[in-house]
Parts: C-alpha cells; sequence; structure tokens
C-alpha cells in the first residue's frame, strides 16, 4: 500500500518525517495513559497504604535519558533529510518561472513574456522557482506539494520542486501580510507535458479572453486585475486601502506632497505618477508606503490602457 500522495517529489521526504514523529508521539501519548490507570489501581491507598521511598535508580536514569535522546535524534534525521531536497540548487534542466508576491497577489512570469496569476507547470519536469517580494514578507506555499518558502523583500530565493501528477494543487500565501492576506490564492495546474507545451507556445491565449471587442479601457481593467491593484482600489467608490477609482478622473483631489497640503487635478500625468512614484503624493486621508512602485513593472502602453479604464468609471 501507497500511503504516500506523491504529488510532487518532496511529498515523500516530508510524510516520513511527520509520520515517524506523529508514530512516537501517539505510542508515547498511549503507553504513558495505560501506566497512568494501571497505577491509579495497583497504588491506590485501599491496595497500597503505606508509601515506599525510593532513592534512586542509576540503571533507570540512564535508560530515560538515552531513549529521548535516540528519540529526538531520529527525528531530526528524518526532518533534515526530508527538508533538504527543498534547498539544494535546482537541477540544470530545470523549467523557471519568476514568482513575484505583492499585497495581495502572485504573479508568474515566464521566459517568453507569459504573465498571470495562476501558475502553470509540466508534469515531470523540474521547476525553479525565483521567488521575490516588492513589499512585505509573504510565503509561498503549495500543502499538497509539501513545499512552503518565505518570500522576503531584498532577497531572491531559489526553490524548485517537480509536479508529478496532473491537477489543480492550492497556492496560497502563508504568512500575514495585511488586511487582504487572504486575497493571495490561487492555483497550481500541473498539465501533462503536451498540454502545457501547448499551452506555453499558444501566443493568442491572453488575445482570446480579452475578447474580439476589446477596448483600451477594457484591456485596462484586465490589467487592473491581473497586477492586483483592485485588492486595494475598488472601482465603485467603496474605500478600501488606497482611493477608489470610481469619478476620481477629471476632478481635483487633496494630496499630501512633502508633508504640504496641495490641490491637485487628477489628470492622466497624476495617473501616471501615482504608478511609477505613488509614495510622493499621497491622497489625503489614506497611508503613505503601502504602494509600491509599479515602475519596470507596468509598462508606459499598459499605463495608458489603465488610465483608460480608469477614465472610463464617471
Ligand atoms: Cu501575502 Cu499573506
Amino acid at each position: 500500500m501507497n500511503i504516500y500522495s506523491d504529488a510532487s517529489n518532496l511529498v515523500r521526504g516530508v510524510d516520513t518525517a511527520f509520520i515517524i514523529i506523529f508514530s512516537a508521539v501517539l505510542f508515547f501519548l498511549v503507553s504513558v495513559s495505560i501506566v497512568i490507570v494501571v497505577f491509579i489501581f495497583k497504588y491506590n491507598n485501599k491496595r497500597h497504604p503505606k508509601a515506599v521511598q525510593i532513592e534512586g535508580n542509576i540503571k533507570l536514569e540512564i535508560i530515560w535519558t538515552l531513549i529521548p535522546l535516540l528519540l529526538v535524534m531520529g527525528m531530526f534525521y528524518f526532518g533534515w533529510t526530508g527538508w533538504k531536497p527543498q534547498v539544494t540548487e535546482p537541477p540544470e534542466d530545470s523549467f523557471n518561472i519568476e514568482v513575484t508576491a505583492r499585497m495581495w497577489k502572485w504573479d508568474f512570469a515566464y521566459e517568453n513574456g507569459k504573465r498571470l496569476d495562476t501558475m502553470y507547470v509540466p508534469q515531470g519536469v523540474p521547476i525553479a522557482i525565483d521567488l521575490k517580494s516588492v513589499d512585505v514578507v509573504h510565503s509561498f506555499y503549495i500543502p499538497a506539494f509539501r513545499l512552503k518558502q518565505d518570500v522576503v523583500p531584498g532577497y531572491k530565493t531559489v526553490r524548485w520542486f517537480i509536479g508529478n501528477k496532473p491537477g489543480d494543487y492550492d497556492l496560497f500565501c502563508a504568512e500575514y501580510c495585511g488586511l487582504n492576506h487572504s486575497y493571495m490564492y490561487t492555483t497550481v495546474k500541473v498539465l501533462p507535458k503536451a498540454d502545457f507545451d501547448k499551452w506555453y507556445t499558444d501566443t493568442t491565449a491572453v488575445v482570446t479572453t480579452a475578447g474580439a471587442a476589446a477596448t483600451p479601457a477594457s484591456e485596462g481593467m484586465q490589467l487592473v486585475q491581473r497586477y492586483g491593484c483592485n485588492a486595494c482600489h475598488s472601482a465603485d467608490g467603496t474605500r478600501i486601502i488606497g482611493p477608489s477609482y470610481k469619478g476620481i478622473f477629471g476632478h481635483e483631489t487633496v494630496v499630501i506632497e512633502n508633508g504640504q497640503e496641495k490641490t491637485v487635478m487628477v489628470d492622466e500625468e497624476y495617473l501616471k505618477n501615482s504608478i511609477y512614484d505613488p509614495n510622493s503624493q499621497i491622497v489625503k486621508g489614506f497611508n503613505r508606503g503601502l504602494m509600491q512602485s509599479y515602475k519596470g513593472q507596468v509598462s508606459e502602453e499598459e499605463l495608458e490602457k489603465i488610465i483608460e479604464y480608469i477614465k472610463s468609471l464617471q
């Protein structure tokens, strides 16, 4: 009987350590409970009215030091060997995916320029993931793969795994990273190699989802979803972390710049600055430092579409 799911190459190592530790804990829970019950009967006041003093027992002392020592060293050994493969260098022929974490969205970028918020991987191929965060500490977690890694801003962390079985697996952030931490929830899709290659080389995929009648504004809306902007900015006037997009274009707003209040017009230039240098001007009543610059991520062309979308929300 195979007790391992084998969803990834990491499952056996982690599950073996877990099963060994769990069995040891279960064994001692049951044995200690039995001894307690036996002693309650054997040494109660009726059967054993006079207490006996025990002065010490070298043999017992050695046994109850050695056994736990061997036990924890065994747990350490299996824990270590189970964890080690996760932190070794990825194999040479790995398939690379750049993973970016930000409040509150995962972003997966492929070498051919594909970029999306769901992770697609080929079955049976080592996948090297380059993890980085643009703001706070997040944690990349795929429970079924037994893979969990903190994503720390300023560090690039590389991990790797092999998805062994086609299917959809949960992927989420396992480090509380602010109000909408729970939004950082997505799927890893493991596809058979041939299906994956078809998906990977299909450059029309993005165009078809946008639909035939795509306008700059509707494409802008998709960009806003893809970059996770909508986690903090609503389109219906609701206040979340940042100001809503609704009805701001062409109107004046009060911002704080260098500690000074200032009235500015929300126009193309203002929106561009708010995306590329968000902390230079903060709308009054909102907090500085919650948004990072999207320069180098959102292109000028994408920026124009996002602006068209904001314009359309009157
Ligand atoms: Cu990112 Cu929690």
